[in-house]
């Protein structure tokens, strides 16, 4: 079956090509000549997955998938959830042309906001919609942890240098790829779309 990941992410797309059986022929944006921007404008990941899934599904009458993913954190009344890419620019007219600053800014906002909260609880949680034949099913992948005070290691990306996974003493950032795609949300999430897929096939 011809699937297509709603992504141009070349990381995302070899994570999971590689965990599917040979009966699917994954594509990504690009080899469909899709390149435009599908807004992500809704306050749930739940409804981003869907919305992004659905536009492609209705484009091009292709099964296919999408994830999304954000920070939930405890003191914040689950923010940045859907903002987690362009947190610091949320209430701020700054615009950031780079990507890493972007990213030290996010995390810097949100130490900021942590500041004298008693729970520093978070979790990562990505939803997966998949669009076969015009009716959708999701999946759900979690990581929990605590938001720590500093940055440590210099790995992965977004918010990894202050997560630190429950029962664990590595931030993300000091994991490894394999390590982290152990206990990962993203991981979680992908294993039961690639169960559910290879059960089917
Ligand atoms: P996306 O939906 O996968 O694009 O993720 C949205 C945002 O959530 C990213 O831009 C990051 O800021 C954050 N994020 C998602 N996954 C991770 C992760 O595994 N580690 C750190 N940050 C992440």
């Amino acid at each position: 079956m011809e699937l297509v990941f709603v992504t141009n992410n070349p990381g995302k797309l070899s994570e999971i090509n590689h965990l599917l059986g040979r009966d699917f022929v994954l594509k990504s944006l690009r080899d469909i000549g899709f390149d435009g921007d599908i807004p992500e404008v809704y306050p749930t990941l739940e409804e981003n997955a869907s919305a992004k899934a659905f536009f492609i599904y209705n484009k091009y009458t292709v099964n296919c998938f999408a994830d999304d993913t954000g920070l939930e954190v405890e003191a914040l009344n689950n923010e940045p959830g859907v903002y987690s890419a362009r947190y610091a620019m949320v209430g701020n007219k700054t615009g950031y042309t780079d990507r890493d600053e972007l990213t030290r800014a996010n995390i810097r906002k949100l130490l900021k906001l942590l500041e004298g909260k008693k729970s520093r609880k978070a979790r990562f949680r990505t939803v997966i919609s998949l669009v076969i034949n015009g009716i959708e099913h999701r999946f759900e992948g979690v990581a929990n942890g605590q938001i720590i005070k500093e940055m440590r290691g210099d790995k992965g990306f977004g918010y990894d240098p202050v997560f630190l996974p429950d029962g664990y003493n590595h931030t993300f950032a000091e994991m490894n790829l394999e390590e982290k795609n152990k206990i990962s949300h993203r991981a979680i999430a992908f294993r039961k779309l690639v169960n559910y897929l290879n059960t089917r096939a």
